[in-house]
This record gives C-alpha cells, structure tokens and sequence, in this order.
C-alpha cells in the first residue's frame, strides 16, 4: 500500500477563520476529512499533520523520508524562508508536492519565492481545498509510476 504523509506548517490550524476572504471557510479537519476518504479510494495509508514549528515540520518530513512514504506539504510561510525544509525534503529522498490553498504568485512578491519548490516534483497553487486534492492524485500517481518503474528491474 502506498503512505502519503500530508504536512502542514505554520497558521494552517487555524483555517476557517484565518483570512477567509484568502483562505476560505474549511477548517484543516475539513480537509483532514476529504483527503482521508479521497486516499482510502486510491488505496493510499495517509497521515496527517499540523506544526506550527519550523524544527518540528522539518522532522516530520525526516520522519516520512525514513517511512519511505511521499509527501504532500503546505509548508505555509515557511516555504518562502525555510533552507532546512528544503534540505529536509531533498535528503529525504521522497517523492513531494508543494500544495498551497491560495495563488501565491497573485499576492505579495516575498510568496513568489518557493525555496521547496525545487525539490519537489510539482506545485499546485490557487484552488482552496482542491489543491490537495489534486495534490494527493498527482502524488499517488507518481508513486504508482515509480514503483511500477522499480519493478520491472
Ligand atoms: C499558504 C500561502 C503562504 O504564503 C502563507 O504563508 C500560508 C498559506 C497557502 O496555503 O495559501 O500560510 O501556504
């Protein structure tokens, strides 16, 4: 069965009421919620978590890399400062996705900036909840691909 930690940094547990106008009305167990019953139709075992401290998000992705599990990240504002979450996410050697609920590249220029995006297959930005959505697809079929890849040799 494929493992997909879903990781969430900064701020994000206060979805529902944080900036709606940007963020929406889901709450992160809203979308705890979807994800769970979206992954247990891919056949996907999923975690979910939520840390507001940059060492704490940082082992957590230590954490999946040792699991041998991908990741899905909104890393929140630690996506445009954090060096170590990049270099957490690269040494681990999962697959990941950047996920973020708003269009980061239609706010301030400082959230134009991903230091994680690099070492991540891909970024969805801009849809609200959706963007796990089809983050979490995305991952899954990636990982899919590569196993089947490994397989075969
Ligand atoms: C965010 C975008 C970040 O710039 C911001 O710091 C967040 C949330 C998003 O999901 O849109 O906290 O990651």
């Amino acid at each position: 069965m494929i493992a997909i930690h879903v990781l969430n940094g900064p701020n994000l547990n206060l979805l529902g009421r944080r900036e709606p106008g940007i963020y929406g009305s889901a709450t992160l167990d809203d979308i705890e919620h979807a994800l769970r019953a979206q992954a247990e139709g891919l056949g996907v075992a999923l975690t979910f978590r939520q840390t507001n401290h940059e060492g704490e998000l940082v082992g957590f992705v230590q954490e999946a890399g040792a699991a041998g599990a991908g990741i899905l990240i909104n890393a929140a504002a630690y996506t445009h400062t954090s060096i170590a979450l990049r270099d957490a996410i690269s040494g681990s050697a999962a697959l990941a996705v950047e996920v973020h609920l708003s269009n980061v590249h239609a706010r301030e220029t400082f959230r134009h900036v991903s230091l994680i995006a690099p070492v991540c297959a891909g970024v969805i930005c801009g849809f609200g909840p959706t963007s796990y959505r089809l983050g979490l697809d995305a991952l899954a079929g990636l990982i899919d691909s590569r196993n089947a890849a490994a397989s075969q040799n």
